[in-house]
């Protein structure tokens, strides 16, 4: 993030408060040193078959027109039931859902619906890369509040300290990228006491939801007692189908707050694919086996690629949930997390994301750098061939 904005350049001074995305520029380094690309959280492997057909089907039956701005109905129905199946919260599709162009618009949307100009959000650090420019486009100040390591536990008077009459949402991010983290239903019940002590809501980011291990439980936090109303809960078909350039998201809050996010969301897009929205459906519908594999393949992959890392010389924080490893690279004499990744993508072949970009002040994330193992088998193993060259220079 820059620090000195200029009323006099031609870009907005919101604009030059945030960079490009950091995950995405390493994407396209990637590509351009044709390294394995373990920075983006985006599959390698194909959707189920069931899906694109579905997606072909919808556009030869000509569902290629404007859906209804807040989402396709048999959508929306679609979402409720699952919704109701694995969360147990029950919701009206009627006026408790928009469907969005991804949980990215869902929470620039939400915010936007929310939010004024002066407000404080409390964001968990590190964070997924969106919620500081979020913040800022909304006028917010984000208070970052410290995920500790190894753990990523945080501190109940951390918190609470964060809170003040100017909070007016606190961004829950469970599975957490970057780190893996699960947050507990204990940990979920201390957020929410205070955010109803302060009045403040809860955005809740949960794509990763089926992606957790060894036992850890997801816990959707407007499924506990009395935290339905200050939840708005923001998700995703991007990760849980592997479908992340479809851009299907969904937003979930009482009719009142519905209402408001719903008309931000028509103005930003109108509105999400509409056959995709079609082919939806069908992701909706998979039975639970499909969930059950899908935890077992990430927990396969987690399991193949952490003793990688680890051999090569990272110190891994081993996650609970989500596809990613945050690492720590202090092994290889590298003090600064950009000019290892760089060296990581141009001379060894590996894409990652650098720690900085999940810090509001890089330097918390120096001695960091961001895996994801949403991947083939095949790209893990080039990948591990690629790291092994590390292990040289490790100390
Ligand atoms: C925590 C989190 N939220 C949101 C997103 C974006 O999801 P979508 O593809 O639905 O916009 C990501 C993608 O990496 C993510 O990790």
């Amino acid at each position: 993030m820059t620090t000195s904005p200029d009323e006099r350049k031609p870009i907005s001074i919101k604009a030059q408060y945030f960079t490009e995305s950091v995950i995405r520029e390493m994407s396209r380094l990637a590509a351009k040193h044709k390294a394995v690309n373990l920075a983006q959280g985006m599959p390698d492997f194909p959707c189920p078959a069931e899906i694109k057909q579905a997606a072909c089907e919808a556009i030869n039956n000509d569902v290629n027109q404007y859906a209804i701005t807040w989402g396709d109905k048999p959508f929306r129905d679609g979402i409720a039931a699952k919704t109701a199946t694995y969360t147990g919260i029950t919701i009206d599709p009627e006026t408790e859902i928009t469907v969005t162009c991804g949980a990215t618009e869902g929470m620039i949307a939400t915010m936007l619906a929310l939010i004024n100009p002066g407000d404080e959000v409390i964001v968990f650090e590190p964070f997924y890369e969106n919620y500081g420019p979020d913040a800022i486009l909304a006028g917010a100040t984000p208070r970052y509040v410290t995920l500790h390591p190894p753990d990523w536990h945080f501190v109940e008077k951390e918190l609470e300290a964060a809170f003040n009459n100017k909070t007016r949402a606190l961004i829950l991010n469970t599975p957490h990228n970057p780190t893996g983290k699960v947050f507990t239903k204990e940990e979920i019940e201390i957020i929410g006491r205070l955010c109803s002590k302060w009045g403040v809501k809860i955005f809740t980011d949960e794509p990763y939801e089926h992606i957790v291990f060894d036992g850890a439980k997801h816990i959707a936090p407007a499924s506990l007692p009395g935290m339905r109303e200050m939840v708005v809960t923001i998700n995703s078909l991007s990760k849980t189908y592997s479908i992340t350039g479809w851009r299907l998201g969904t937003v979930i809050a009482i009719p009142e707050l519905t209402a408001a996010i719903r008309k931000v969301h028509d103005f930003l897009t109108v509105g999400a694919a509409a056959p995709l929205q079609e082919a939806g459906v069908r992701a909706l519908r998979l039975p639970r086996s499909y969930y059950d594999h899908l935890q077992a393949d990430y927990t396969r992959r987690r399991n193949r690629l952490l003793p990688v890392l680890k051999a090569a010389g990272f110190r891994c924080f081993d996650p609970d949930g989500a596809y990613y490893v945050m690492t720590d690279i202090s092994a290889f004499g590298y003090m600064d997390d950009v000019e290892f990744s760089k060296f990581l993508v141009k001379d060894i072949g590996v894409a990652v994301v650098p720690g900085s970009s999940f810090y509001h002040e890089p330097e918390l994330g120096r001695s960091q750098v961001r895996f994801t193992f949403c991947k083939r088998d095949e790209t893990l193993s080039a990948a591990e061939e690629r790291l092994q060259k590390l292990k040289s220079i490790a100390r």
